[in-house]
């Protein structure tokens, strides 16, 4: 679960980054794909960036995230868009979305494939017939063991990063705030490298026809990091 402290330095740390970029190629695949989805559900949407450029879009969109902290920042950005807290393993909206996302690796914060797996079955039931399931996920050539980082925040307070490989499959993100040398606050956020096969197997396990599996969407530049998946429920 993320902290409030690790909420509200969110953006600053410059993730927003991450699904602005996400966004536009998103965008640009649907053009280029002609598609138009109507409704939109982003899971795990964190501070609502990707929820704010699909509605730019026109697309009439609904976000959900496991931490209130993230939920209240993205309510801040305005009242068109409908929040929720949940947990996406158990969630099931009412209705059905013409595309659900789920970008940030925020697949990668549950641990058990089988959960991953449940995740998926539900997707599909609030997917409408023709639409189209479009996630990341870490890859595990992009992780690995950083040097430290540390950025000024408020009233003097520092803000100290970083990421580690406890193990083959796990990566740890630690936050700590210090004021002067004292430190204030930590938290370790653990994240899980799924397996690329096993993460097709259980998409078409759950009725998803994969259309994409790659380090980039269809037609986008190659990152060479994170995988990219379109997944498509057939029209019935
Ligand atoms: C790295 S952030 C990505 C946020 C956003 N998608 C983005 O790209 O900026 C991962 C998000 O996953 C959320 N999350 C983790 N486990 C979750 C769960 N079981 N259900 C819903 N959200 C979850 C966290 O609260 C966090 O906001």
């Amino acid at each position: 679960m993320y902290s409030d402290v690790f909420c509200k330095v969110y953006d600053e740390f410059g993730w927003n980054y991450y699904p602005e970029v996400f966004g536009q190629e998103l965008l640009a695949w649907m053009d280029r794909q002609q598609i138009r989805p109507r409704s939109a559900m982003d899971l795990a949407c964190g501070t609502g960036v990707l929820c704010r450029i699909l509605q730019g879009y026109g697309i009439r969109v609904s976000g959900m995230d496991l931490s209130g902290g993230m939920i209240q920042i993205a309510r801040a950005h305005g009242t068109e868009i409908s929040y929720a807290v949940a947990d996406m393993i158990t969630f099931r909206p009412e209705g059905q979305y013409d595309l659900v996302t789920c970008t940030g690796d925020a697949l990668n914060h549950i641990p058990a494939l089988s959960d991953v797996e449940q995740i998926f079955r539900n997707v599909y039931d609030y997917t409408a017939p023709g639409g189209y399931f479009v996630f990341d996920l870490l890859n595990e050539r992009e992780v690995s063991t950083s040097e430290p980082f540390e950025m000024e925040h408020t009233d003097g307070q520092r803000i100290w990063f970083q990421m580690t490989r406890p193990g083959a499959d796990r990566v740890a993100l630690t936050i700590r705030v210090y004021e002067g040398e004292r430190l204030l606050f930590e938290e370790v956020i653990r994240e899980t490298i799924h397996e690329p096969t096993a993460v097709r197997e259980a998409l078409q396990r759950s009725g998803f026809r994969v259309v994409s599996f790659d380090d980039h969407l269809p037609g986008a530049e190659g990152h060479g990091t994170t995988w990219f998946v379109v997944a498509k429920k057939e029209d019935v």
